[in-house]
């Protein structure tokens, strides 16, 4: 089998409490990025920004995750949760948050009413690219969509270029994991598919 078949079967996410504390090269993320935005974009809007995170706001994240996933703190078992999150976001090596920038008050956006579902499939396809080269390098990723974005103080944070304008598509944690994780099993082909070749 060809080395791209290889690498989509065998990619699968990892859970980012399996991850070593050694952070993959910064330099060699953002040349996965720079790859991985050469994906289909219909208009060529070129929608995807990305946010590739350092320790510190890493950290910071991780604490709006906790204080999202603990609620209004009068649920015991919340709040313990709350501080798991914490601990697992915050520790996490390498997280790139990916956003979708589309401005609904655009001339584009005016003439295509299904402007915003086509870039936010562009950044899709670009996810997935950036995961495949990811496991490509031998770096483990879980692409998520915690609600972490809904805390105020997220887009301050990650010092968001748009907030009004960007969606977040996915928040990918990344880093070394030795964890084995089989091939999921699919559904048969045929369930889904309508032959008419
Ligand atoms: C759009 C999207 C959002 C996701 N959000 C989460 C998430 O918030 N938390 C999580 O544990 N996994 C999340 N995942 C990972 C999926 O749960 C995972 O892909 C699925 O269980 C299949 O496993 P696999 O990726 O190993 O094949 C997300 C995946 C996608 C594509």
């Amino acid at each position: 089998m060809d080395e791209l078949q290889k690498i989509i079967r065998r990619r699968r996410t990892s859970k980012p409490v399996t991850f070593s504390g050694e952070v993959p090269d910064p330099g060699l993320v953002r040349e996965l990025i720079e790859i991985a935005r050469y994906a289909p974009n219909h208009h060529k809007t070129e929608p995807a920004r990305f946010y590739l995170l350092g320790r510190e706001k890493i950290g910071q994240v991780g604490k709006l995750f906790g204080a999202v996933a603990a609620g209004d703190g009068s649920d015991p078992s919340l709040v313990e949760k709350g501080k798991r999150k914490e601990q697992e976001w915050s520790s996490c090596p390498g997280l790139l948050v990916v956003t979708c920038h589309t401005d609904q008050d655009s001339d584009l956006a005016r003439r295509y009413t299904d402007l915003a579902r086509e870039d936010y499939a562009t950044c899709s396809c670009i996810c997935q690219n950036l995961l495949l080269l990811m496991e490509s390098k031998g770096i483990s990723s879980k692409w998520s969509t915690g609600p972490v974005w809904k805390h105020p103080e997220f887009a301050r944070t990650v010092e968001i270029a748009s907030p009004g304008t960007e969606e977040v598509v996915a928040l990918i944690f990344y880093g070394y994991s030795d964890a084995e994780i089989p091939p999921r099993p699919l559904t048969p082909l045929k369930d889904h598919l309508k032959d008419f070749s």
